[in-house]
């Protein structure tokens, strides 16, 4: 555990070591692949650093550098190791198998072609490493059973699949016959069809921020604060530049032309480099730049930095009653405050037959996508004044990234260019600028390529979270168990910077009742500053933590109502007709009543089981022992897209003379799937088969503003985006032919032809004239979500179409050690049309898997957790088996009737999980995550 005072500067010191640890270079000969290679390269330097550096095999990916994730695991000799605590001096004489070796003659195996069919791979992170698991096991155990591929994988951390799919997939590969490259003729939408974006990630040839870079790129170290609240000074830099002459340049505050950004254009409140005042542990103080070798070996003792600590305000009630706000603009520490109200609140519960009341609080949960921050910078020259500056990296939301770099560097818009790298998990983690403006700073001002890597430390550290949350709330019902008020008081810490934590604080009041008809609402809730870790987006912009809140509370009504718990919700669940907390009328797709009723015959089981279960174990071992078993279950609801302001995407799509039709898609696929789907939605409007389109993604000087990859938005937005151009493309291609709007649109070589019943037309491509994209004919689509302002009261219509979701979780609590098992999940989901059913039950799987982690075990301490050994999240054997019900309560806006699933894949989860702990202990676990101590407590507490 590290002490969050020391005094030695974040990430400095074990880079510091092991630089110094370096000996001289030996010549270490080693099979890769199957052929020879001989590396002169200390002998202590680390395998996955050998690959990825020198032998540019960059399909082994480094997650933590530390034997935590699995993402570097290659085989040796047959067996998996992780290549990062591997010595290459231990390799000599050896076999390394790396994911670029899986193929057979240049062809995908069958291990690779099953990820690809089985929707195993995601953002890809993870993928090489489960690759050469999975292989290792399959070539000692062709034909394994769960537990063996449970054992096997075990080593490998995936943020994003929910791990069932890839268990799946490697019980499947011996036998399986893969039609994956099969054309798909029309239809597209509703099919199965394999991620398009996939085959680079099984093969290990996708380019994710650390994997690319121009030749002589210079290395970018960033210097971090120790402390979470300090002023400091740096002193004279000419002696480390002297007695370092590989170190190029040492950025500091004075350097950055605009020192500032913040996700709204009001409040730019985070500086690039801190300017003598640090607000949070971790914040960046100074930026090295040079020769990577001499860059990280440069002691923290060297630096010439003084500090002055200063007290930190470490959480909300001292930042509410602190008389010294962390910015002045925010005297009393609230970044904003948001609030929805509806009806007489104290009238409704002081009539109510059952009330029911609470406090909850959660803590900060971290990303911890297995990809850290990377990329690098290039400043690119053109005419006098119009040099330009490129950046490739990681990022959710390209468009924003440019319009904020160019802020920083005072640079007009047009001369910044995002390229966005494959991105390796994001979950709202990569909505805001990291890495970006410092390699963007360094490479402007050296006029060199600059690249960086955050370490595992540094990402977990400097990056924002999901919002800590202190939460009040009463609920009423009648008799018959109708909800009548809702009152909820909710406390956000949004830490030392805003972020997103307007978005939060805005969103939250909006869902506080839950997916209900209440006729009476109170929500209140603030975004506090303190000098905690910066909170952001993350999967649900605080609605996970309310809805903890909302799902208790229905559960201790059911039973003072006498009521079953999902009856008590399918009685309350909204419908059409009915008006949300901020008087919107539902008037179509809401599905939240059938998603119980899919869900009412397993709820029913769960019960009988847990009921035998519990008598058994309590015959065994009596009372307050053993196991006990409880179910439970949990509703969410969800608006699609950003909360009442502009949303807007567009696509567009191109023919080529060759046939080929390129869909320029602006929207960042992060491992959701939108570059499947909005290609299946095209296609489907276009007329033609997907197995024709070709994609450019994300690229901001080649691809229209799709807005960000966030909020569950691209398949509803985008997709209508990509519905659009797909729709005026086929329009423009049937004027070119002649033919009628009911023609049936073909391609056949370079030719394109068209028939229906009134005739057959035809025209060759290539001989046909392009614009500056080489495209024959191009089609454009925008989409814009209708939505209405919200008065003072939170009364309008803030988001367009809403996701529902019912979840029933069953567990196994051992009342003696506290700990929980989750052994069973069923998830029905409204998502209005399923356009790749593969994708969406991904989406859930993993949505699932992190609901799990923040039920069960993730609460992330600055300096305590920065790392993949001190902060769980659920591995493989943590993750029980997930039954899906698709629900598809068609959305009129939507494409095809689509809505989203990202975010309500999560929501429902950890409420699901609490309930079904008090079923089985009966106790309510208050603060999240429920641990065994936390859980053990309120047992021995109950048993009082
Ligand atoms: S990078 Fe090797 S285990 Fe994480
Ligand atoms: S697919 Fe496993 S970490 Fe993203």
């Amino acid at each position: 555990m590290n002490d969050p005072r020391r005094s030695e500067l974040i990430g400095v010191a074990s880079a510091a070591a092991a630089e110094r640890a370096a000996g001289d270079a030996q010549c270490i000969a080693f099979r890769v692949n199957g052929r020879e290679r001989c590396i002169s390269v200390n002998p202590g330097s680390r395998l996955s650093e050998v690959l990825r550096e020198q032998l540019q095999l960059t399909g082994t990916k480094v997650g933590c550098d530390a034997g935590d994730c699995g993402a570097c695991t290659v085989l040796l000799d047959s067996r998996q190791v992780c290549a990062c605590l591997t010595a290459v001096g231990q390799v000599a004489g050896r076999d390394v198998l790396t994911v670029e070796g899986l193929a057979v003659d240049d062809e995908l195996s069958a291990l690779q072609r099953a990820f690809l069919v089985h929707g195993a791979a995601q953002c890809g992170a993870c993928t090489p490493g489960m690759l050469m698991a999975a292989a290792e096991l399959l070539r000692a155990t062709p034909a394994p059973v769960e537990q063996e591929v449970l054992d096997a994988l075990g080593g490998v951390l995936c943020r994003c699949t929910g791990y069932r799919k890839i268990v799946e997939e490697v019980m499947a590969v011996v036998g399986a016959e893969f039609d994956e490259t099969r054309p798909i003729v029309g239809q597209a939408v509703g099919r199965r069809i394999a991620k398009l974006d996939s085959a680079g990630k099984v093969a290990g040839s996708e380019l994710y921020g650390a994997d690319d870079y121009p030749a002589g790129a210079l290395w970018l170290r960033v210097v971090r604060s120790p402390h979470a609240h300090a002023q400091f000074r740096i002193g004279d830099l000419g002696p480390l530049l002297l007695r370092y002459p590989d170190l190029v340049a040492v950025l500091t505050a004075k350097d950055v032309p605009e020192n500032s950004f913040g996700i709204f254009s009001e409040v730019k409140d985070q500086p690039v480099l801190a300017p003598g005042l640090v607000r949070f542990r971790g914040e960046a103080v100074l930026a090295l730049v040079g020769n990577r070798a001499e860059v990280m070996s440069i002691a923290e003792s060297e630096l010439p930095i003084e500090w002055s600590l200063r007290s930190p305000v470490t959480d909300l009630d001292a930042a509410l009653s602190s008389t010294e706000p962390l910015h002045r603009f925010a005297p009393d520490n609230v970044l904003v405050r948001g609030r929805v109200q509806k009806g007489d609140v104290d009238a409704a519960l002081e009539t109510a037959a059952f009330v029911a009341e609470g406090t909850f609080t959660t803590s900060y949960v971290e990303h911890a996508y297995i990809e850290p921050e990377a990329g690098y910078a290039q400043r690119v020259h053109g005419a006098a004044g119009q040099d330009r500056v490129r950046i490739f990296s990681c990022t959710q939301t390209p468009y924003m990234d440019r319009e904020e770099i160019a802020r920083i560097l005072q640079l007009r818009a047009d001369q910044v260019r995002i390229v966005p790298s494959a991105i390796g998990g994001g979950f709202g983690g990569k909505l805001d600028i990291a890495i970006q403006p410092l390699l963007a700073l360094a490479a402007w001002k050296l006029n060199r390529p600059v690249r960086g890597i955050y370490s595992r430390p540094e990402s977990m550290c400097s990056t924002t979270k999901r919002h800590p949350a202190r939460m009040q709330a009463r609920f009423g019902c009648d008799a018959q168990g109708r909800l009548v008020a809702a009152d909820f008081l909710g406390d956000f810490n949004t830490g030392a910077y805003a972020s997103w934590g307007n978005t939060v604080a805005n969103r939250v009041p909006i869902h506080a009742c839950g997916p209900y008809s209440v006729p009476n609402v109170r929500a209140h809730t603030r975004a506090v500053y303190t000098n905690g870790p910066i909170a952001g987006a993350f999967r649900g912009f605080g609605v996970p933590q309310s809805t903890v809140v909302h799902e208790a509370l229905l559960d201790e009504l059911a039973a003072k109502a006498g009521i079953d718990p999902l009856e008590l919700r399918w009685i309350n669940a909204i419908r059409v007709g009915q008006a949300t907390a901020t008087g919107q009328v539902m008037r179509a797709s809401c599905g939240l009543a059938q998603c119980l009723e899919r869900l009412r015959p397993a709820w029913r089981e769960a019960q009988t089981l847990a009921a035998g279960f519990n008598a058994r174990e309590h015959a065994r071992y009596g009372s307050g022992k053993g196991r006990r078993r409880g179910a439970g279950v949990a509703a969410m609801w969800y608006g699609i897209g950003n909360t009442v302001i502009a949303n807007p995407s567009t696509m567009r799509v191109g023919l080529r003379r060759n046939g080929r039709v390129v869909l320029y898609n602006g929207a960042v696929d992060i491992g959701q799937g939108s570059s499947t789907i909005l290609p299946q939605i095209c296609a489907d409007a276009l007329g033609l088969p997907v197995s024709l389109f070709d994609q450019v993604m994300g690229d901001t000087d080649l691809t229209a503003d799709a807005g960000k990859t966030s909020a569950s938005r691209q398949t509803f937005v985008s997709g209508n985006a990509a519905r659009l151009a797909g729709a005026d493309l086929r329009g423009k291609l049937l004027a070119l032919l002649g033919a009628p709007s009911d023609a049936q649109l073909g391609i056949e070589g370079a030719q394109l032809q068209a028939h229906c019943q009134g005739g057959r037309w035809h025209i060759e491509l290539d001989r046909m004239a392009v614009d500056e994209n080489a495209d024959v004919a191009l089609g454009e689509g925008s989409f814009d979500p209708p939505t209405t302002p919200l008065d003072r009261n939170g009364q309008g219509a803030p988001y367009a179409t809403y996701g529902f979701a019912a979840q029933v979780a069953e567990v196994e609590v051992d009342l003696e050690l506290g700990t929980v098992k989750v052994v069973n999940f069923h998830a029905a989901h409204d998502v209005g049309r399923a356009i790749n059913p593969t994708q969406v039950e991904g989406q859930i799987h993993g949505g699932i898997a992190q609901g799990l982690g923040m039920a069960l075990m993730e609460e992330y301490h600055s300096g305590r957790t920065d790392n993949l050994h001190d902060y769980l999240i659920p591995t493989v054997g943590d993750v029980p088996p997930i039954t899906t019900h698709l629900v598809e309560d068609p959305e009129p806006l939507g494409p095809y009737g689509a809505k989203g699933v990202g975010e309500p894949a999560l929501i429902a989860t950890a409420p699901a999980i609490l309930n079904a702990i008090h079923h089985a202990a009966g106790v309510r676990i208050s603060h999240l995550p429920a641990t065994p101590e936390r859980v053990r407590r309120a047992i021995l507490e109950n048993s009082r």
